[in-house]
């Protein structure tokens, strides 16, 4: 495996980083209070950030697995709320790349190109169907127009900027299917926001679905494909994942460094002190490490290797890591790391759903496992 990046890669990490620092940091911490204005989103939008992956002939950057990661982390490092939005509606575009129709290209896939939908979501989690996806009871019915689908979904990410959820329903007892669902549909109720400890400025909501009736156009890949669809979906997704650790981490080891530097104790600055070096030096290494899982689990995803367990490793190990270090940061600061006057507090709160979301640790030590059973 080659380590160097090329210059592609250099270039897309160096556009997304100056657009970040610029565009997307300055209301960062406004997202602690409030949800990302529709304002912003339109701005990333028209940058291209929402289909990163997508060929250009569908009127996206068509950027390599590689270079993806990279923005993601960047994109994250200056707000973690903006970086899970612009994920989940990549995660989506790109399902739609693979598996769409043309007609889904040329409606869907270019209502995120276009930004007359802003984002997209991924519905698969229910009530009590979080870790077991498989035991999902949404119901797709088919009738004579389609389909109709029933249920509640939650935890949808995106929920209040979407114009369309991709929703997995079961089409028998033991078939599920992938379904476009329009925002306006008669039937579909947006419910209200999650109140979450961190990543506030994202929208998080529950979706309820009463006889929404979809078209046949409107199934991905062919019925009971739909599992396959949202597994294929997180494995690229928790590459996604470990970058937004990643980018929350090292803006937290960032600020870790700052303080250490300024702040003086006992006559000296703390960064003189070994107690304080080593929490930085352990944190530095382990994210690169992070990193290096990272980047390999995306090589493969471009060159359309099997990265599943890849992915799993790299988001296992960089959201542990990211955690970790974000709470050593807070350690460095002390008391006042335990405060909204400090970035790390925010950091603390933003990083800490990486392990849950996409697959907890624990679900990424099953499908890692498995693979190392198969
Ligand atoms: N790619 C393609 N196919 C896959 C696959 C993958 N990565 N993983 C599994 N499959 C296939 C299997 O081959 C199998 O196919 P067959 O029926 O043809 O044999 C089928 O899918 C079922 O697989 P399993 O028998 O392994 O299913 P399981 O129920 O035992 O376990 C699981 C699957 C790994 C535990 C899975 O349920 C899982 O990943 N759970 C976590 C769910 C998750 O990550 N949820 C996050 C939701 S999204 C979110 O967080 C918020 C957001 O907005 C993004």
């Amino acid at each position: 495996m080659n380590f160097a990046l090329s210059q592609d890669q250099i270039e897309a990490r160096e556009w997304a980083r100056a657009f970040a620092k610029e565009v997307i940091a300055p209301s960062a911490f406004l997202h602690s209070r409030e949800k990302i204005k529709p304002s912003l989103l339109e701005e990333i939008s028209k940058k291209g950030f929402m289909t990163l992956l997508v060929p250009e002939t569908l009127g996206g950057l068509a950027l390599d697995a590689v270079s993806f990661a990279l923005v993601m982390k960047e994109i994250s490092k200056a707000c973690g709320s903006v970086g899970v939005t612009v994920a989940v509606t990549n995660m989506i575009a790109d399902v739609l790349v693979r598996e769409g129709s043309s007609f889904q290209h040329q409606k869907y896939l270019a209502d995120l190109v276009s930004g007359r939908s802003l984002t997209a979501s991924f519905c698969l989690t229910e009530n009590s169907a979080g870790s077991d996806a498989k035991a999902l009871k949404t119901s797709a019915k088919k009738n004579i127009s389609g389909y109709q689908i029933s249920g509640e979904k939650i935890f949808v990410t995106n929920g209040a900027f979407s114009g369309f959820f991709l929703v997995m329903a079961r089409t028998s007892d033991e078939a599920v299917s992938a379904f476009l669902v329009e925002r306006g549909a008669p039937g579909l109720q947006l419910g209200k926001e999650e109140d979450k400890m961190g990543l506030t400025g994202s929208s998080t909501i529950r979706l309820s679905l009463e006889n929404v009736q979809v078209k046949p156009e409107q199934l991905v890949g062919k019925e009971g494909d739909g599992f396959k669809i949202a597994m294929r979906a997180l494995d690229g997704g928790r590459i996604s994942v470990s970058a937004q650790a990643l980018g929350i981490a090292e803006a937290a080891l960032e600020a870790g460094i700052r303080y250490a530097k300024e702040r003086q104790a006992f006559g000296k600055s703390l960064s003189d002190f070994q107690a304080i070096q080593w929490k930085l030096a352990d944190s530095a290494t382990s994210l690169s490490a992070a990193e290096l899982l990272m980047l390999r689990a995306a090589t493969l995803k471009s060159e359309k290797k099997d990265f599943t367990q890849e992915a799993s490793q790299a988001k296992l190990f960089s959201t542990e890591a990211a955690c970790k270090v974000c709470e050593e940061m807070i350690q460095i600061h002390g008391g006042y790391g335990y405060t909204k006057d400090y970035p790390v507090e925010k950091y603390f709160r933003d990083v800490r759903v990486t392990t849950l979301y996409e697959g907890t640790s624990e679900i990424q030590r099953l499908v890692i496992a498995r693979n190392l059973l198969r």
